[in-house]
């Protein structure tokens, strides 16, 4: 079995995961749902960096042992991670034992290279960044000297400390980024490690002395290990190394590690040169995407401003944001969270294309097929053509998501999904339902779009894997999670005979004047700032979960039906009048009439809606709306269990 080892940066503990650290972490997981989707064996990890300047800071400044710190935040990203479906294989932290003895036992190894010497560190080091800067790299601003990554004071460092060699390992290096063109991806993130090549590494301090909170120097243990040699091995550490052969052998080389922009350097040169040093074989691939602002702002943890992806989560399902963040956002790129341009993704995409063509398409199973899936058999040049574009759909699909390039996936996928609609247009269902005669072509046209939704949903199913089992659901495919494999991607095996589920459809849509934004930008002092509110969404969207306010603002009540009649010229009303006790009389219509006499009505106790705003149905007035429960052809007025005084609230 073919494998694939992918991992994530190990995130810092000093704050709060926020959509940045979620937007890789749910990169990982698409990959690693795709790649076991093709039939790999995938190892997809994930972790918290808990060592360092940084942290021992962040812990001092809430006045708490930083182990503390580090088991509540670490804790968080696990929390979150199960919330938006992460499925890692493992997580891995800096503070766990074995991650700790591995780390002595590589610099160990290290040491034993002759890679490692001791020495004097003059310099500047930024502690944000966890990150040590030369004279010629750092820059000013208001007569400070600040970070050239990220804009913060740095530090003037003098000590003692141990060096790698790093500087040995350039020419290596720059052979083994001409040997393999691919290793750093994209294009113009590798050639920014080559001018760095280019101009010559320098040798890297990696040791500290001035605090304690990090791994000790095996030779020396006044000495901690420098965060990012520690943070780097957890890719190592993590299947076990060297201990675990087994796991260690099955999955290195690393196939991909995903990574933003801003540490490229650490994972493209630095870790690389470690790898070289300690003699293990390099992985496959760097790839260094691009930062995400939200509404234009850039997230910032120190701002406060980083939005909780579990608001947005809440609002609009994780399928939602996972499927907008990979169709707007170009893989690699900088790009922007915009909560508009979210909003319309949702209702053109999703709604209009997606959710529509399913629940069409399964109403017209219903009402020409009693909900049954039929067999193909008259055949059309029509169908030549959806069957071709499926085809050429699943060839482009495979061939960008291999490539990492998301949004071209879902771009040809749309084709696809756009023309299944069209098919509809095309074969007119509608007037073959009219023709006893055209019942075949009929039966092999909603053969043929169910088919086409159930590919649909397979190649969905790594983006939006709950939406991928809301189709496989509801066109009745057993073991669902199961399905979701290679060999069910080719056209013509939905099996027949089955009933299909149509349900709510998938998605609805968002009235735009009525929504209420999560993200809400507020000016202040000059310096805009997001606030999050939890809006009612329950209001707009049907089928979310609500709370027990929500439900207590409907007025149900017991009724006592007095007077029923038929409405003249109308097959379906009923007219009755009602005593619902301290609330008086009042007189309701409902369309009952198919399934009740109404000399039989009278004396029932039902269950209404007291708070309905009053509406007209033919004419005559309603005040109110009973309950009934209803499935195909099937009708029953919800009563009570036993007697009880008309007006009773129910709750
Ligand atoms: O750098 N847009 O951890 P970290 C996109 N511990 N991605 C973002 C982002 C944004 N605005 N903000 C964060 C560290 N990320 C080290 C890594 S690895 C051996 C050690 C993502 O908590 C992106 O993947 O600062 C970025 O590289 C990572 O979070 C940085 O997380
Ligand atoms: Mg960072």
């Amino acid at each position: 079995m073919k494998k694939f080892y992918v991992t994530t940066p190990i995130y810092y503990v000093n704050a709060e995961p926020h959509i940045g650290s979620s937007y890789t972490t749910i990169v990982g997981d698409i990959i690693s749902r795709y790649k076991r989707m093709r039939g790999y064996d995938v190892f997809y990890l994930t972790g918290t960096d808990e060592h360092g300047q940084k942290i021992l800071q962040a812990a001092k400044a809430k006045n708490i042992d930083p182990q503390e710190l580090c088991n509540e935040l670490s804790g968080k990203f696990k929390t979150l991670w199960e919330e938006l479906q992460i499925t890692n294989d493992y997580f891995v932290r800096t503070t766990d034992e074995q991650h700790m003895k591995t780390v002595q036992f590589f610099v160990e190894k290290m040491l034993e290279n002759g890679d490692i010497y001791k020495g004097k560190y003059e310099g500047w080091y930024c502690v944000p960044c966890e990150t040590y800067w030369t004279n010629e790299e750092i820059e000013e601003k208001d007569g400070k000297k600040i970070c050239p990554s990220c804009g913060r004071e740095v530090n003037w460092v003098e000590e003692e400390n141990y060096f790698f060699r790093l500087s040995k390992y350039n020419e290596p290096l720059k052979k083994h980024f001409k040997e393999n063109p691919d290793f750093v991806e994209p294009e113009f993130r590798k050639n920014e490690m080559l001018k760095i090549l280019e101009s010559g590494l320098k040798d890297l301090s990696i040791t500290r002395t001035t605090f304690n909170w990090g791994v000790p120097m095996p030779n020396d243990p006044k000495h901690v290990i420098y965060v990012w040699v520690d943070a780097l091995i957890n890719y190592v550490s993590a299947l076990g190394y060297p201990e675990n052969k087994e796991l260690f052998e099955k999955y290195w080389p690393a196939d991909l590690h995903l990574i933003g922009k801003e540490i490229n350097r650490f994972h493209s040169l630095i870790w690389p040169a470690m790898l070289m040093s300690v003699g293990l074989p390099l992985p496959k691939k760097v790839f260094a995407h691009g930062w995400l602002t939200v509404n234009g702002q850039k997230i910032s943890k120190s701002l406060g401003n980083a939005i909780d992806p579990r608001v947005l989560v809440k609002a609009y399902g994780n399928d939602v944001i996972r499927y907008y963040l990979m169709r707007d956002i170009v893989f690699g790129k900088d790009g922007d969270f915009s909560e508009d341009n979210l909003i319309t993704r949702y209702n053109s995409d999703l709604v209009n294309d997606l959710s529509n063509l399913v629940h069409r398409t399964l109403s017209m199973v219903n009402k020409y097929f009693d909900s049954k899936i039929p067999e193909p058999s008259e055949k059309a040049e029509v169908d030549n053509q959806l069957h071709d574009l499926i085809n050429s759909t699943i060839e482009k699909y495979e061939n960008y998501m291999d490539k990492y390039l998301f949004t071209h996936a879902l771009e040809s996928l749309w084709e696809l999904v756009r023309f299944t609609n069209k098919y509809i247009d095309l074969t007119e269902p509608w007037l073959l339902g009219k023709d006893e005669s055209k019942k075949m072509r009929l039966a092999t046209v909603m053969y043929n779009l169910m088919d086409s939704i159930r590919i649909i949903g397979l190649l969905i199913s790594p983006i939006m894997p709950d939406t991928a089992i809301k189709i496989f659901e509801k066109l009745s495919i057993e073991e669902p999670e199961k399905y979701i494999n290679n060999e069910n991607i080719k056209i013509g095996l939905l099996q027949s005979g089955k009933k299909v589920n149509i349900g709510d459809p998938i998605f609805k849509r968002i009235d735009v004047k009525k929504w209420e934004k999560v993200i809400v930008m507020k000016k202040e002092e000059g310096k805009m700032e997001e606030k999050k509110v939890e809006a009612k969404k329950e209001e707009i969207m049907e089928n979310v979960l609500i709370d027990i306010d929500y439900f207590k603002n409907v007025d149900l009540r017991v009724a006592k039906i007095l007077e029923a009649e038929k409405v003249k010229k109308s097959k379906k009303l009923i007219k009755l009048q009602l005593d619902l006790g301290e609330l008086g009389k009042r007189q309701i219509v409902a369309g009952i009439a198919n399934y009740y006499e109404p000399e039989n009505l009278i004396g029932k106790r039902i269950i209404i809606v007291a708070n309905l705003k009053p509406a007209k149905l033919m004419g005559i007035e309603s005040n109110g709306m009973l309950l009934a429960a209803k499935i195909n052809d099937k009708l029953v007025l919800l009563t009570t269990d036993g007697d009880i005084e008309p007006g009773a609230k129910i709750s």
